[in-house]
């Protein structure tokens, strides 16, 4: 069976939780592709060499989840050649047989316009700030929540005005505002709504 669930939204609206929630109900596989434009960011160098080379070891350091490697990954994300570089495994993911759950920015309307489902996840920024902030501190970085709200402002902002693939729901896709759900309570109606689709 190929079936296809696109998760966007923007940073820290609960996108990562659901996508792995509804992969390990469904039995999809799951690909999280801000990690793609992390691993990206954090190789240094030439951008575009490092998205046409990149190798799993590049999607195995332990660092790519910091505050410093998602302000790099949004600045890299905005070069074109850098995301048509990433496109064809992304789509191969997508569309492979087993059914997948693929979360970003893109999903819904560049990578897979043809997915079965489509969810557009948000979240206030004050509610998505207090969450990363939780993120980062137990990951042992010292940072305000005030200064966390900010970067993600600043990279949600850079991801919606980018020319190429920017941050918007699809036409299609289901708005979830996790603002005020519960893990839960957002997870059944992720699956809910893969349910009703299979
Ligand atoms: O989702 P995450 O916060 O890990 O993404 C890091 C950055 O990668 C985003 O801010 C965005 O600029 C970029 N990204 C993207 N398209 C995707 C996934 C992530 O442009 N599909």
């Amino acid at each position: 069976m190929i079936f296809t669930v696109a998760i966007d939204g923007p940073a820290a609206a609960g996108k990562g939780t659901i996508s792995r929630a509804v992969a390990e109900r469904f039995g999809f596989a799951h690909l999280d592709t801000g990690l793609l434009y992390r691993a990206v960011g954090a190789k240094g160098g030439d951008p575009v060499a490092a998205a046409e080379g990149l190798t799993p070891a590049d999607l195995a350091r332990g660092d790519l989840r910091s505050a410093a490697a998602g302000q790099a990954a949004s600045r890299i994300a905005a070069i074109p050649a850098v995301r048509a570089a990433l496109v064809a495994f992304q789509r191969r993911f997508a569309r492979a047989e087993g059914g997948a759950v693929l979360d970003g920015r893109d999903i819904g309307t560049v990578i897979c316009p043809e997915a079965e489902v489509k969810l557009y996840v948000t979240a206030s920024d004050a509610v998505r700030a207090h969450r990363r902030w939780l993120e980062l501190s137990a990951q042992g970085e010292r940072v305000t929540e005030a200064e966390v709200l900010a970067q993600l402002q600043e990279r949600d902002r850079r991801d919606s005005e980018r020319a190429t693939a920017p941050l918007r729901p699809a036409a299609d896709a289901v708005l979830l505002d996790t603002s005020t759900l519960a893990v839960e309570e957002a997870v059944a109606r992720a699956i809910a709504e893969v349910s009703a689709r299979l």
